[in-house]
């Protein structure tokens, strides 16, 4: 019978094992022990990789909120309009924010001790009279936005319509109102001397990248109100 058969005689053939003792194996027996420090190392320096990307997303978004925090529109900065109980007289035509007007009259008197003749030439505009000019003359000259906008702010975004701006001119040289040629004149060398000790200030200088130069256009920085309101400007990139 078979299941009686003698275990002995059977031939089993011995067990093949193989044994991983050549170079290729030990490296692989290397990889294999190092292979989960390396996919943590990878994870790290992918996680690392997404948060520099996320950073540097934000720090766009936040530089785009700076740039667009101060909203300026053609490089002019927005400006409400003074209330009109805030507003004074001082020539017929001419009205200025209350606080500046002391300051404004003081200066032209200490001007005129020194044999300088300061003229007012326009002082408070309204943002429909600003709305005007801007309108009004880019249609007559035929100019496009950006070009009107190096002479004049848009409605709304001017320093005129706070009652703090006043452009000034040099009664003995008339010819030189609203004119670069204005900084020739006696006049305008008193005010940068001496516009300062009356907190009057140069708004538009010659380094103004989008606004032309106005050496008859200043504005008051004597009170807090003002300060406030010629902050963003102060601070101009
Ligand atoms: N001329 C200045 C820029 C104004 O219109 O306010
Ligand atoms: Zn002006």
């Amino acid at each position: 019978m078979e299941q009686n058969k003698d275990l002995s005689q059977v031939d089993i053939p011995p067990a093949k094992r193989i044994y991983l003792n050549n170079s290729n194996s030990i490296l692989f027996k290397k990889l294999l022990i190092v292979s989960p420090f390396l996919c943590l190392l990878f994870s790290l320096l992918v996680l690392r990789l997404i948060r520099n990307i996320e950073i540097g997303s934000l720090g766009n978004i936040n530089f785009q909120a700076q740039i667009n925090h101060d909203h300026r529109i053609l490089g002019h900065l927005p400006y409400a309009e003074i209330p009109k109980e805030k507003l004074v007289l001082i020539e017929p035509n001419i009205q200025v924010h209350i606080d500046m007007r002391d300051s404004l009259l003081e200066m032209r008197d200490e001007a005129k001790k020194n044999g300088i003749y300061l003229v007012f030439l326009s002082g408070y505009r309204s943002i429909n009279l600003q709305n005007e000019i801007f309108y009004s003359l880019k249609s007559l000259r035929n100019q496009e936005a950006v070009e009107r906008a190096r002479v004049s702010a848009p409605p709304g975004y001017s320093e005129h319509s706070t009652g703090f701006a006043i452009d000034i001119g040099d009664a003995t040289q008339r010819e030189t109102d609203f004119e670069t040629e204005f900084e020739n004149t006696d006049a305008f060398r008193w005010l940068i001397k001496n516009a300062a000790k009356f907190h009057f200030k140069l708004s538009f200088t010659k380094d103004n990248k989008f606004i032309d130069y106005e050496p008859w256009h200043w504005r008051y920085e004597g009170s807090i109100e003002a300060l406030k309101i010629f902050e963003s400007s102060n601070r101009k990139s």
